[in-house]
């Protein structure tokens, strides 16, 4: 059974620290890409607070198409270059988006979404997909949730082959 060890009392870095401790023992205690990433979408959900969607779209026949994820249903597809994860994708760069409705051509899945997260997931230089959060806060991500879910996406791609995931 999964158990969250005292986490009501720590600070929001320890916390995320904790995020990577667990995705960590994840990946070394499971080999199945499937089940690895569907938890690495419930770790952030429980983590994180003010958050409304967490979870991955991965390249297929060159777009992107949704991955194991917590949230609302979310749009099944995107074109590389449309949306927050799109574009991540076509210019291979994190997007940290204070506010949604002002990012041009944002894909609202949810229309609670005011900011927005998407940390492209390469591996040897090959852009496989995006970790995509969002928030019903505006500017809910800052330089400290990025620089942990840069580690958290690290230890995906040291554990996980996504050129099987793309397919
Ligand atoms: N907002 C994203 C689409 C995915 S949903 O948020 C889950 C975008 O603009 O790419």
């Amino acid at each position: 059974m999964f158990k969250l060890n005292g986490i009501e009392k720590m600070t929001i870095e320890q916390k995320y620290r904790y995020m990577n401790n667990l995705l960590q023992s994840q990946l070394s205690s499971e080999k199945d890409a499937l089940a690895n990433l569907s938890n690495a979408s419930a770790i952030i959900n429980v983590i994180f607070h003010d958050i409304n969607w967490a979870g991955f779209y991965f390249m297929r026949n060159e777009e992107l198409v949704l991955g194991p994820f917590q949230g609302l249903p979310a749009c099944n597809r995107i074109k590389v270059g449309n949306g927050v994860c799109g574009s991540a994708v076509a210019n291979k760069k994190i997007y940290r988006v204070e506010n949604v409705h002002e990012f041009p051509g944002h894909i609202a899945c949810d229309c609670a979404s005011k900011s927005e997260i998407v940390i492209p997931i390469i591996q040897n230089d090959v852009v496989y997909g995006v970790l995509d959060i969002d928030s019903p806060k505006l500017s809910r991500f800052t330089e400290l949730e990025e620089k942990y879910l840069i580690k958290f996406v690290e230890l995906l791609v040291e554990y996980i082959d996504f050129k099987e995931i793309s397919k």
